[in-house]
């Protein structure tokens, strides 16, 4: 599946990971990711820590899991690429109306440099992962590890 399919239909929680020039650390919730296309994803932020950050540093991880299953979801690493404030720019993208953030908040564009698993990195994993889950959920578990042999931005 592509990332494009993914967050069109995918329910969950996500958190997006930034950090300052000096790589100290912040984490927020945050919503779905707007997809641009395979290769590209973009927030609305509010003008908060994770938007300053990204001023200086444009390297940021976001991190969703799936509502109806646990320990099912996908990591991103990305890569900042611009912003647009023009608030028309930026309505045209909002799911839900804050009319307190109205022409407050940034459309911020991110190349998605790599895709993975919630849990896992690839194949050296899984022993440990074999620790401590039941046989039964291995099966679903593992499903997502199967991108490791594909292309880095795909999802199966
Ligand atoms: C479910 C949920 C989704 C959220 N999505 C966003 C979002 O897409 N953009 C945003 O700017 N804030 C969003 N927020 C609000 C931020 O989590 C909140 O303002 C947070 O304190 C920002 O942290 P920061 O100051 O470290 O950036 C969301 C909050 C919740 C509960």
């Amino acid at each position: 599946m592509k990332i494009s399919e993914y967050f069109r239909t995918a329910k969950g929680r996500g958190v997006i990971a930034t950090a300052d020039s000096s790589g100290k650390v912040d984490v927020a919730i945050y919503a779905v990711p707007h997809v641009i296309d395979d290769q590209n994803v973009a927030f609305i932020m509010a003008d908060k820590l994770t938007h300053t950050n990204l001023q200086s540093n444009p390297h940021a991880a976001y991190l969703f899991t799936e509502e109806e299953e646990k320990f099912k979801g996908v990591r991103l690493f990305l890569t900042k690429t611009g912003e647009e404030k023009d608030p028309q720019k930026v309505d045209a993208f909002r799911r839900k109306e804050y009319p307190h953030l109205k022409g407050k908040d940034f459309l911020v564009y991110f190349r998605v440099d790599k895709v993975l698993p919630l849990i896992g990195a690839g194949a050296e994993y899984i022993p440990w992962i074999k620790l401590f889950l039941r046989e039964e959920t291995l099966s679903e578990f593992f499903r997502p590890l199967d991108m490791i042999k594909a292309p880095r931005l795909s999802l199966t």
